[in-house]
């Protein structure tokens, strides 16, 4: 193993120009670990907030950016026993995913489904973790309720729309531009543009949401609220408008809704091998049978993450963008 790997590194938060290739010490796996020889790395909106400062890395994490890999395993640590040097995997990752090789916890790497590219299997574990233990474990979706997911154009919302859609459910989805409702509707969501309709009143008119999977919060808590159906739910997964609002609280009460929300990357490794779990028996037969494909917004060298970040901002990207890591 090379003592010191090539990887996007930054020396102090700010916009995306401060991304710099550097060479960094190679992980070494520890107990139950495994090093992944990265292939493609999964860009994700929290990845920005890292770099900008507002989402530091957890107290053990790299702290170099990078929620999500594919690639091949290149080493494994004491006492791992479910992974071999040279299986294909894609793993959720605590960070570190920008550069040549990765460590993470073996339960949390996940084997490439069937007729998948390398490409599209990097897409896969951040999105994947988070809406199946958000819509699913935590928000309890069934065949025939009525679900809506705010962003559905993003990484976590083109996942959400195909994975509510294979459950059976009735999906609504916003997004702000006509041809990122095209994209979500062509995934098979009746699609909001948040810019010229209502979407409060679009639920309403359909007898209200079961389930609302929410990513901007501020302004939309207490629009959620009006929007969900008696005993429905709001999950929170993030707060891009803001996290402060003034809400009317009463009809959680005489509604009986719930208001619930959670964060991956801080749970412990059992809880994300209790998700990884679940996604291999639920989620990757989805993948196989074609129901879940990761939409693929681009595919960016490593030395161009930057560019990759910038677009990311700029909230013009449908669906995933990956990084590819230089081969051997
Ligand atoms: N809780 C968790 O565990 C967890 C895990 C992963 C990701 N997340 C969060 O989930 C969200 C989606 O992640 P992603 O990687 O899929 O990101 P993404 O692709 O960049 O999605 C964000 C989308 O939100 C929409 N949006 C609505 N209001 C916005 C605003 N005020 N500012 C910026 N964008 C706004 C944008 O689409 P429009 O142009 O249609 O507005 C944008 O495409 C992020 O906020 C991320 O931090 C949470």
């Amino acid at each position: 193993m090379p003592e010191l790997m090539r990887a996007v590194a930054f020396s102090e938060p700010g916009g995306p120009g401060v991304l710099k290739i550097d060479y960094v010490p190679t992980p070494v796996p520890g107990h139950g670990q495994i090093l992944i020889r990265v292939a493609y790395a999964g860009v994700n909106r929290p990845d920005a907030l890292q770099r900008a400062g507002a989402y530091p890395a957890p107290p053990g994490a790299s702290p170099l950016l990078g929620l999500e890999c594919s690639g091949h395993v290149a080493a494994v640590g004491p006492g791992v026993t479910r992974w071999q040097v040279g299986d294909a995997v894609c793993a959720l990752l605590p960070g570190g995913g920008y550069a040549t090789h990765a460590v993470t916890h073996e339960s949390h790497a996940l084997p490439v489904p069937e007729g998948v590219t390398m490409e599209e299997a990097a897409c896969l574990p951040e999105t994947c973790f988070t809406v199946w233990s958000n819509v699913v474990m935590r928000g309890n979706l069934r065949g025939g309720e009525k679900f809506l997911v705010h962003g559905g154009s993003s990484g976590i919302g083109t996942t959400a729309i195909q994975i509510a859609t294979a459950l059976g459910a009735r999906v609504f989805a916003t997004a702000g531009s006509a041809e990122k409702c095209d994209a979500c509707a062509e995934l098979g969501a009746e699609a909001i543009n948040y810019r010229d309709s209502d979407f409060v009143a679009v639920l309403k008119a359909a007898g209200g949401a079961d389930l609302i999977l929410d990513m901007v919060g501020g302004s939309y808590l207490q629009r959620n609220i009006k929007a969900l159906a008696n005993d429905g739910r709001l999950v929170q997964i993030a707060f891009l408008e803001s996290p402060k609002a003034e809400v009317n609280f009463t009809e959680m009460m005489t509604r009986r809704l719930t208001l619930t929300g959670s964060t991956l990357r801080p749970q412990s490794d059992v809880a994300k091998a209790r998700i990884a779990d679940e996604l291999i028996r639920h989620v990757w037969p989805m993948v196989t049978s074609g129901h879940l494909r990761p939409v693929m917004d681009g595919v960016f060298d490593m030395d161009d993450a930057a560019a990759a970040h910038t677009r990311m901002e700029s909230s013009g990207h449908i669906g995933k963008m990956v990084l590819r890591m230089p081969g051997d």
